[in-house]
């Protein structure tokens, strides 16, 4: 049996990773400082430690104790585009440095692979699309930007240290488990999937688009979406690929189809059947008019076949979720929404 960490596992995707995991029938180990994650996504077959892997003597302890681990999944960053332009000394601080902490922890303990969840956001604002792998990166905001340097970071360490990596470019996810019992509950929520759905279910008044006048069809942003299921099984086919032998690499992960908010908002009163009100708002910082991916790359060489390739069932799943836990993972004293 292969022993893993999945670093951030009781986040959204992180959660998602360790249940495929448990299900393909690893041993799994999960690290989490529960700063955004949630203690009841964690699959209960996972040994649970809790704590923040910039505290390396903490990281030491959990490699120490679980001398099986062989590959880290690295789910455990800031990833709120927004609060990044608000914020962006926390991203470097958690995201940048937390990857720097990881890595001497890792060399320290021998263990010589990495798979990260990076991001689209590291490209900014492509000069075209889809986006391949060996275009340009340049982040127009700090949460890309922070992820950017993780990556940079990753590729030094292999020349260094012999520590191989796969980077995961994400682009949108959305969507849930399929039979409900883990999904997306972030506090507060700032991402446009969930919110349209806490629409359709009473929780807020209406969705306001940020932004129509972007140099799209309709001029609201256009975006990729991915299912977490589909990223969870690009990670293990990605261990795979290292354990093989092959070099480090990076590899987009998306549909190669783009939903533009507009879009996305119809899809949603499609499938939940709910009217949803909504009214365009002024722009949000940070957000690059489109972002769809070129992921033939991983189709070709991680072999990579997602299952969900259409929005409506994406949100088919994360309606399924919301309907089961109106108020998420329930462990939050907060509310978000704006009512
Ligand atoms: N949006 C709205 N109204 C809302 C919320 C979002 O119009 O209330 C819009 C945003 O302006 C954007 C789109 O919906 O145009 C998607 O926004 P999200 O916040 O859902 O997602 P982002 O595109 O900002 O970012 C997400 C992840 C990042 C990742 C990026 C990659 O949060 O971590 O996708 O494409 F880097």
């Amino acid at each position: 049996m292969t022993t893993v960490l999945v670093l951030g596992g009781a986040g959204y995707i992180g959660s998602h990773m360790v249940d495929r995991l448990i299900t393909k029938g690893y041993d799994v180990v999960v690290v989490d400082n529960l700063v955004t994650g949630h203690r009841k996504a964690i699959n209960a077959k996972a040994r649970f430690y809790e704590g923040d892997l910039r505290d390396k003597d903490f990281m030491r302890g959990v490699f120490k104790k679980e001398d099986k681990i062989e590959a880290v999944f690295h789910f455990a960053a800031f990833s709120i585009v927004p609060e990044s332009m608000k914020k962006p000394l926390k991203y470097f601080d958690n995201n940048t440095y937390g990857m720097i902490a990881l890595l001497e922890v890792m060399n320290e303990f021998n263990i010589k692979k990495i798979i990260f969840s990076s991001t689209a956001a590291t490209y900014g604002n492509p000069e075209h699309v889809p986006i391949k792998e060996t275009d340009p990166q340049n982040p127009i905001n700090p949460y890309g930007a922070s992820k950017l340097m993780m990556e940079k970071i990753m590729h030094w360490s292999d020349e260094a240290y012999g520590i191989k990596f796969v980077a995961l470019r994400y682009f949108n996810v959305a969507g849930a488990k399929p039979d409900g019992s883990i999904g997306e509950d972030h506090h507060p929520e700032t991402h446009l999937v969930p919110i349209i759905l806490q629409v359709a279910s009473g929780k807020r008044d209406k969705l306001y688009i940020f932004g129509d006048d972007y140099n799209t069809p309709d001029g609201t942003n256009v975006r990729d979406y991915v299912h977490p299921f589909d990223l969870a099984d690009a990670h293990i086919l990605a261990l795979d690929y290292l354990n093989a032998g092959n070099p480090s690499d990076a590899f987009n992960l998306g549909s190669s189809t783009g939903f533009s908010n507009e879009e996305m908002l119809e899809a949603a009163r499609d499938v939940t059947g709910k009217p949803i009100p909504a009214e365009v708002g002024p722009r949000r910082g940070g957000d690059p008019d489109t972002l769809i991916a070129a992921s033939d790359k991983a189709r070709k060489v991680l072999g990579w076949q997602p299952k969900f390739d259409d929005v409506h069932e994406m949100i088919k799943t994360a309606w399924n979720w919301t309907v089961k836990h109106p108020n998420g993972y329930d462990d939050r004293n907060d509310q978000d929404a704006n009512h």
